[in-house]
């Protein structure tokens, strides 16, 4: 029987795994949908909670980016003890602005760098195996961790975008820059 699944590739960093989603994430992913802190400033969420079927609409949403645009999100797993960080990953369905990548971790594992050090993996794969060449990631402005994730993985403001009804920071980077800075 042929199959059209794509395989979505995992990657493992010092601390983490990034991977794709399964059946079984619905309980964190719906824990992390659920947070307003978490919440706050994303693309076009709002701050009310999510309930669990849109969290398992939005997983199926997230497969189904793989499956069409070949790239997408990764569920983040800590590597020692299994637990579920969060995602991090691309998100570039049809009209989106570029090709942005993204970050949301579970509160309880902020402070630890895990945000920075998942996007750096996700980066290198988007300039080394996708070969992409440009990536950005568009922050709302008072989101100033996420901010300093974009920095600290080498994205630099380029300017300001409306999108999905908000005033957000466009940050970015190219392949000539990422390579040039390796
Ligand atoms: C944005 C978000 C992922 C940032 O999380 P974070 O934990 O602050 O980011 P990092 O994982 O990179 O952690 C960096 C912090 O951990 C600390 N840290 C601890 N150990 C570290 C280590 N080994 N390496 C790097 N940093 C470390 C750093 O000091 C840094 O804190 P500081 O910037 O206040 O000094 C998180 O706030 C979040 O999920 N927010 C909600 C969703 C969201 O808004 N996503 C972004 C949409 S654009």
């Amino acid at each position: 029987m042929e199959t059209n699944a794509l395989e979505i590739p995992t990657l493992d960093t010092e601390r983490l795994r990034l991977r794709a989603f399964r059946r079984s994430d619905i309980e964190e992913y719906a824990a992390l949908n659920a947070d307003p802190e978490v919440l706050r400033y994303l693309n076009g969420a709002g701050a009310e909670p999510w309930d669990r079927g849109r969290s398992w609409r939005h997983m199926a949403f997230l497969m189904g980016h793989w499956q069409l645009g070949g790239s997408g999100m990764w569920v983040v797993e800590h590597r020692e003890t299994g637990g579920f960080v969060g995602t991090i990953g691309f998100a570039a369905p049809d009209g989106w602005p570029g090709f942005e990548l993204g970050w949301t971790l579970a509160r309880r594992w902020w402070g630890h760098g895990y945000a920075t050090e998942g996007a750096r993996k996700a980066l290198a794969y988007a300039f080394t195996a996708l070969e992409k060449d440009r990536v950005i990631s568009l922050i709302h402005p008072e989101n100033l961790a996420s901010v300093r994730v974009a920095e600290r993985i080498g994205e630099t403001l380029e300017g300001r975008i409306s999108h999905l009804g908000r005033e957000m920071l466009c940050y970015g980077l190219d392949r000539e820059t990422y390579l040039g800075d390796e």
